[in-house]
């Protein structure tokens, strides 16, 4: 594997996709074997999580639901500054078992102001997965119950993160070469 250049920036391999997919088959079983029974819903955060949603999905071995949803972020006229809301949440999640599905929790900023309209939609339960985690970038603490990896505080594409747009298609994650 090479570097790769994307606008500016050179990327160079980082976490290789048999690595990636065994994570999440590891992440799936695990799912699996918490949800047995019990038809969780998971709702997937667009872009990003499109891969990582669709390659955890095909490797559950229990009947369960998916919903792609994507988040705006617009200024509040509130104190507050952001506000988060939710396009495309068609289904249904009062009293369901929800799994939050993300590429990458960094700051944890987007899940923190989405994360309470969730509650008051009175899901049974609610979870998040993410694919990748920065603990070094956190400002807002959000529970992650499923992690696939933890990784330092750099830029990273691939597996459906993009840089300005490209880099999604890319099937390993490239990091950032400084
Ligand atoms: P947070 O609100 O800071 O946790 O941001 C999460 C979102 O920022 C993710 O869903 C990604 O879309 C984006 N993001 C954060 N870090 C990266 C990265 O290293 N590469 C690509 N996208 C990222
Ligand atoms: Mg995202």
């Amino acid at each position: 594997m090479q570097e790769i250049h994307i606008h500016d920036k050179i990327f160079i391999p980082y976490l290789p996709q048999q690595q990636v997919e065994a994570a999440i088959q590891e992440l799936a079983d695990t799912i699996s074997r918490d949800y047995k029974g019990r038809h969780p819903l998971f709702i997937a955060i667009l872009n990003g999580s499109f891969m990582f949603a669709a390659e955890l999905f095909k490797r559950l071995s229990i009947p369960a639901e998916i919903c792609f949803i994507k988040l705006a972020s617009y200024k509040g006229t509130t104190s507050a500054g952001h506000v988060i809301t939710s396009v495309g949440l068609d289904t249904e999640i009062k009293d369901r078992h929800v799994i939050i599905l993300e590429d990458i929790l960094d700051t944890g900023k987007t899940l923190h102001s989405f994360l309470p309209q969730l509650y008051n939609m009175q899901p049974a339960s609610l979870k998040i997965a993410a694919l990748l985690h920065k603990p070094d970038a956190t400002v807002h603490d959000v529970p992650l119950d499923y992690n696939g990896f933890k990784i330092p505080d750099k830029f990273v594409v691939g597996f459906g993160l993009d840089y300005n747009g490209y880099g999604r298609n890319i099937p390993a994650i490239y990091q950032v070469k400084e």
